[in-house]
Formats: structure tokens, sequence, C-alpha cells
């Protein structure tokens, strides 16, 4: 495995959020090594999805800060923050396609609508590419229901890379889907890292595909990173939900 760098590309400090009286993110600090893949594991209802949100910018923190290498997202005005979206890719949970449009049209909307390509055979190259590299030719004039849930998924990450992020989020990649496409999802995201030299954070269940991709992992629990570092320290921790996670998620595998 690569190493990743050193420097974090992304830091927040003492993120808080609450819903109504429902405090969900209490202090949240967090660093995400640049050029690594960083699993953020915890237990459903946690605030996960609701800390990645808060990092890209679709959820505003009652407290705390968010940085982008030097930029600090959560000092900057609404305009300033959508520009910076384009360092940022999300493949979300549930994330859909657009299903009256083409899997090549799906791929071309964000070429068009947000970087303004007007030229066709431009367009057509990069998303032929893209197409090619998530070993999926040809399917370009397809529609996405004639896709299984695994090749959407994988068009999904596409679409996400196609406007070419220094950062990628996904939430929850391989949930609902079978052990061999989660294994060919979790290669996805380590090409993903290592030839193109992606950041990749992921919000997974699949605690022992945490383990063995992902250079840190962050454990959130009830508005808190309980634990972080990489796999083997975290592994070696000691605090008790830690532990029987971990236990619980291996101790089904063969021996
Ligand atoms: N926009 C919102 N308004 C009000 N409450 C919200 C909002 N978004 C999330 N919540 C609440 O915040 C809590 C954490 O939700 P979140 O989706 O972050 O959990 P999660 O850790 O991602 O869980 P899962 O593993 O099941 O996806 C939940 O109680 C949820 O109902
Ligand atoms: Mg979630």
């Amino acid at each position: 495995m690569t190493p990743p760098g050193i420097t974090p590309i992304i830091r927040t400090q003492n993120l808080r959020k609450s819903f109504n009286s429902n405090m969900i993110l209490k202090d949240v600090t967090l660093e995400i090594p640049e050029k690594s893949v960083c699993a953020i594991i915890g237990q459903s209802g946690t605030g996960k999805s609701v800390l990645f949100k808060t990092i890209i910018g679709m959820i505003t923190p009652d407290n705390g800060k968010v940085w982008f290498k030097d930029t600090e997202l959560t000092a900057l005005k609404p305009n300033a923050l959508i520009a910076m979206r384009k360092f940022f890719g999300y493949s979300f949970q549930n994330a859909a396609l657009f299903d009256s449009m083409t899997i090549g049209e799906n791929l071309a909307f964000p070429l068009r609508e947000v970087l303004r390509i007007k030229d066709h055979r431009e367009i057509q190259k990069r998303v032929a590419e893209l197409l090619d590299w998530i070993e999926l030719p040809g399917i370009t004039a397809k529609r996405p229901d004639e896709l299984s849930g695994g090749m959407r998924k994988r068009v999904g990450v596409a679409r996400s890379l196609i406007m070419e992020p220094e950062v990628l989020f996904f939430d929850e990649p391989t949930t609902g889907l079978d052990p061999v496409l989660s294994e060919t999802i979790n290669n996805l995201v380590v090409r993903v890292n290592q030839e193109l030299g992606i950041t990749c954070v992921m919000i997974t269940h699949d605690i022992p595909a945490a383990f063995r991709i992902a250079h840190k992992i962050a454990f959130l629990d009830q508005g808190y990173i309980i634990v972080e570092g990489p796999p083997e320290m975290v592994a070696a921790s000691g605090h008790p939900l830690v532990k029987d996670f971990i236990r619980i998620a291996f101790r089904e595998l063969p021996v």
C-alpha cells in the first residue's frame, strides 16, 4: 500500500451540531491525511452522515471549524463555499442516478452543467475513459434501470470522479451489496486512492473492509471520536465499545 501523506487535507476542530434539542456532534476534532483512505465507523444513528455533510458544508455546525488545506470552509460565504465543492466528490447513501438519462448523459451532466464544457467530443472522450476505468465499457447508451445494483454503484462512483476531485467521500458504498460486489466496490476505493491519488473518506459498516483498506480509522460514538489511528492501533484499543465492534465483526470470518 502506498503510504499516505502526513499533512492533513481536511481538519475538523471542535465540531458541534444539534437538531432541535438533540446534540448529534458534540466535539469532533479529526484530521484526514492527504492521499489516505480514511474510514469512519460507528453505530447506526450516531452521526456519521451528519459529520460528512458538515465537512462538505451541506450542514452548518453550531460550533467548530472545518479546514480544507489552508482554507477554513466554515468561514466562507455561501458562494465561496459552493466554489470549493469542486474539490470534493461524494457518493452518498442511496445516491441515485437520473433514471430518465442514459449512463453517458448521467456522467456528462456535471461536465456540462458545472464545468460548462461545450465540446461534445471532449465530453464523450472523458465519459468513455471513465467507463473503461471502472471496467464497464460500452454501457454509455444504457439507462440506469438496465444495470445491476452493483453496476449502478460503480457508475455512481464514476460520476463523482468525473469532476476530478481531490477528496472523495463515500457514505456506505457497500451497504446492500453481496460480498463479492462489496469487494469490487472496496477495491474500486483502493484504486481511486492508489491510481488517481485521491483522498478517500469512507463511512462503512463493513468493519473487516475498513481494517483491510484504510490507512486511518476513526470511531465515532455519541458525538465524539472515541478512538482513531492506523488500523492496528484501533484494533489494539482497549475501549470496550471498539473491542465489541471488532469482536462481533470478525467473529464470523473463517479462520
Ligand atoms: N437534517 C436533520 N434534521 C434532524 N435530524 C437529523 C438530520 N440529519 C440527521 N439527523 C439525526 O441525526 C442522527 C444521526 O444521523 P446520521 O444519519 O448522521 O447517522 P449515521 O451514523 O449516518 O447512521 P447510519 O449508520 O444508520 O447511516 C439521527 O438521529 C438523525 O435522525
Ligand atoms: Mg449514515
